[in-house]
């Protein structure tokens, strides 16, 4: 077994030495920035000049413009007209899944891609509704920390494929975190290989937080709310069924979470809110990435 300070070293040396890291669509960088402001400065304009420099990418946007899915009845055969008949948010959600769907390793791997997305884009939507509602962060933002935050098991399915197996069918067959079971078999976890992804990337530093301590809010400094919001989404997630395609065997009590008393110090906002509707429109977030997902690879 690999002890936590090998496992860090053997990261380390490893992602300086593989040459085929996956590189974020160069598209996606300046999108990635430009998405970081709040919905109503987006320009339709803008963002299909952005989506025109990568054909794959604007190929898929047309066809989801199509597809019954989004209800349309008339031929969208512009790109300008995709966007607009889908909204700057299908827009968005389209383009980051599409683009970093690309990059998952082709060959067979333990994690089922669709899973994997599906449980990212339900994280995002969650973020960006419990963002809106408890005002306590820019959505679109908290948007993007959801659909990033577990960037690292990416990375450490390019890595170590064999141990990243080795150590998620761990986690599904005890029904136990991801991170629990890398941190024991690898020696680190996805948030310690995504976070060099995340800062090699250029990513900002709230983000790069994100990433790297999404499963421990407690040890973020730059920005404990939104980092506190993506655990509370990412376990709402997790164990609402939007997992990677297990189920984690344990009970979670919300008001004794870590993440959970961090973010009620910082919204009044969250102390009234309605988790028992929320929990009803959860069902709806999974609906609505199971969809997305599932379009988005059939196409
Ligand atoms: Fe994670
Ligand atoms: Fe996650």
């Amino acid at each position: 077994m690999t002890t936590a300070v090998d496992g860090k070293q053997l990261l380390r040396e490893r992602l300086e030495g593989l040459r085929q890291i996956p590189t974020i669509p160069a598209v996606l960088t300046p999108l990635l920035r430009y998405l970081e402001q709040p919905v109503e400065k987006l320009d339709v304009e803008k963002i299909t000049n952005f989506l025109a420099q990568d054909k794959s990418l604007a190929a898929q946007c047309l066809q989801m413009a199509n597809s019954p899915l989004f209800g349309r009845w008339q031929q969208v055969d512009s790109l300008h007209g995709a966007v607009v008949s889908l909204g700057l948010n299908h827009v968005s959600d389209i383009a980051m899944s599409c683009g970093l769907l690309k990059m998952l390793p082709g060959e067979k791997t333990g994690i089922d891609p669709i899973v994997f997305w599906e449980h990212s884009l339900g994280c995002a939507l969650l973020c960006r509704r419990l963002a809106r509602n408890i005002n306590l962060h820019d959505p679109g933002k908290a948007y993007l920390a959801g659909l990033l935050h577990d960037l690292g098991i990416i990375v450490n399915l390019w890595l170590l494929p064999d141990e990243f197996g080795e150590a998620f069918e761990a986690a599904r067959s005890e029904g136990i975190p991801l991170h629990e079971t890398e941190q024991r078999i690898l020696g680190f976890t996805h948030c310690d290989s995504g976070r060099l992804l995340a800062e090699r990337w250029g990513f900002a530093p709230d983000l790069v937080e994100v990433v790297a301590y999404h499963h421990a809010p407690q040890a973020s400094s730059q920005d404990v709310a939104l980092v506190s919001l993506v655990h509370i989404a990412d376990l709402l997630c997790r164990t609402g069924g939007l997992n990677y395609g297990y189920v984690e065997a344990r009970q979670v009590n919300l008001s004794e979470d870590a993440g959970f008393t961090l973010l009620v110090r910082n919204s009044e906002a969250l102390r009234k809110f309605d988790w028992a509707r929320l929990s009803f429109e959860l069902d709806s977030y999974m609906d609505e990435a199971h969809r997305l997902v599932r379009t988005i690879y059939r196409g």
